[in-house]
């Protein structure tokens, strides 16, 4: 989960998907991402974030923007917030198995994945690159469950 689901958690979510099927994992995960606000309910994810994961090789454009629902915070597994203002808000929603996404990046130096919403493409192929290296590390740990 992030603030606008559009940038980050969009991009953890096609990223992480993508890598579970590319290991023969796809069929053991059921992928979703969300956002805190509703601004951009039902949109795709923002041009410059399709455009970062497909410089990457992945295909973002199926993406569609949900706000988080009380259903979410039931229904899934383990909840990952891209930042601390998102792990609070999913505790403050009752979250149990809520994670730091930043736990599985050992490179990161900042417990929040920054916003890119304001930066450019370098800023968001930054922000990919980290997302790809601690979705790599969440998709070692729970293969490993
Ligand atoms: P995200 O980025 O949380 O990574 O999707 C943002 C997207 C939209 C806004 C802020 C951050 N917004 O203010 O609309």
């Amino acid at each position: 989960m992030c603030l606008g689901n559009i940038c980050r958690s969009p991009m953890a979510d096609v990223i992480f998907r993508e890598l579970a099927e590319r290991a023969g994992l796809g069929e053991r995960f059921e992928v979703t991402s969300s956002g805190i606000g509703d601004w951009h309910e039902g949109q795709g994810a923002d041009p410059r974030t399709i455009a970062a994961l497909q410089r990457a090789g992945y295909d973002g454009s199926a993406h569609v923007a949900h706000q988080v629902t009380p259903a979410d915070i039931q229904s899934n597994d383990l909840l990952v917030a891209l930042d601390r203002s998102h792990e609070r808000e999913l505790d403050a929603m009752g979250g149990k198995n809520v994670v730091l996404f930043t736990d599985y990046d050992e490179l990161a130096t900042d417990p929040d994945v920054s916003d890119p919403y304001h930066s450019d493409d370098e800023g968001f192929d930054a922000v990919l690159q980290q997302i790809e290296r601690g979705c790599r590390e969440l998709l070692t740990q729970l293969s490993e469950r």
